[in-house]
């Protein structure tokens, strides 16, 4: 293995050391575009040429969110489009890093590293992949989602927020078999692509499911269970209690489940030991790191604490 020699100026990150496959890169990206969306939500284009070659559903890049704030912050990629160079992400402002996130103008720069961790699954599919992303758990669900209409495999979606969701909520002409009559909400990207997607909130959100993403979801596995549930595998991102939802589901109804987590990190390169979390292995339980030994795991062997 070689090592790169890119330096990126702060104690902690000295040389970068690519994994196994050679792919954490050091980028300068330039802000493309930058949208605003209710709730402190917001969206950024960036040139990122290499990341956008090499991303995959589920990876994440550790990202400068202003020169004065050494400590990065991981942020996944929600789109990458390796023809035209640029990733997408979505991030909703809330602490100092994503505030002075939110101020980046369009032609800054941001120093990023990625693409990092494991990614979701990338083959091998059952016939209905269900894909959940809860708030700032949905970029990744998107990038799932558009690999595979990619693949020519016609997943479901499902996303929830309870503040207004970073798109306008449009009704959806693709029926769902399932999902009550008047749960019509979807996100136009996913109408766009012919991918049936539905909304749930607690918010009263119009065309949306009132409760929370994971009963929508229990409502669509009941009605299909016993014909389909060897064909149904979950995909989910969100906040911890949404995916412990989620695993007790998979558990409950005996579906393959890939999950991806959030920890606070540090480094993000696995050298800091700052973002553990305990895995069942065939060699008993382990201390795993999300930034690299996932963030995407299996559901079975997370122990939530
Ligand atoms: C893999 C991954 C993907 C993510 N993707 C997205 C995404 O697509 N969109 C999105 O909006 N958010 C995403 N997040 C969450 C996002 O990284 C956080 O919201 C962001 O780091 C918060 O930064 P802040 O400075 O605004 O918040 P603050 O709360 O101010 O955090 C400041 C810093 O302190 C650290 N910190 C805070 N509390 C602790 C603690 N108890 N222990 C240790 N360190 C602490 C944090 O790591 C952070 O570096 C993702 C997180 C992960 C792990
Ligand atoms: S953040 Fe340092 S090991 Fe994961």
């Amino acid at each position: 293995m070689t090592k790169a020699t890119t330096k990126i100026g702060d104690h902690l990150e000295k040389d970068i050391v690519p994994n196994e496959r050679n792919t954490v890169l050091v980028e300068e990206a330039e802000i493309l575009s930058t949208k605003a969306y209710d709730g402190a939500q917001y969206a950024l284009r960036l040139r990122s040429p290499r990341v956008a070659a090499r991303g995959k559903a589920g990876h994440f890049v550790h990202l400068r969110c202003a020169p004065e704030l050494w400590l990065r912050r991981p942020m996944s990629i929600m789109r990458a489009n390796s023809k035209h160079g640029w990733i997408d992400i979505l991030f909703k402002a809330h602490g100092t890093g994503t505030k002075l996130l939110a101020e980046r103008n369009v032609g800054d720069t941001l120093s990023l590293i990625g693409p990092i961790g494991k990614p979701f699954k990338q083959e091998n599919y059952c016939r209905r992949p269900l894909l959940i992303g809860g708030g700032v758990g949905i970029p990744p669900i998107v990038f799932l989602a558009e690999h595979l209409r990619e693949r020519s495999v016609s997943p479901l979606i499902m996303m929830g927020s309870e503040v207004p969701f970073p798109f306008p909520v449009t009704p959806s002409q693709l029926l769902i078999d399932g999902i009550p009559n008047h749960v019509t909400g979807t996100m136009p990207l996913m109408e766009d692509w012919g991918i049936p997607c539905r909304l749930a909130s607690r918010q009263g959100f119009a065309g949306c499911f009132d409760g929370f993403v994971t009963e929508l979801a229990t409502h669509w596995i009941k009605f299909h269970r016993e014909e389909h549930n060897e064909e149904i595998e979950v995909f989910a991102c969100g906040p911890t209690l949404m995916l412990k939802a989620v695993a007790n589901i998979a558990r409950q109804f005996n579906l393959k489940c890939q999950l991806s987590l959030e920890e606070f990190m540090a480094c993000g390169l696995g050298g800091c030991a700052g973002c553990p979390v305990e895995v069942r292995t065939s060699e008993g339980v382990a201390m795993k790191r999300v930034c690299v030994d996932g963030p995407v795991f299996e559901s079975a062997d997370i122990i939530f604490a």
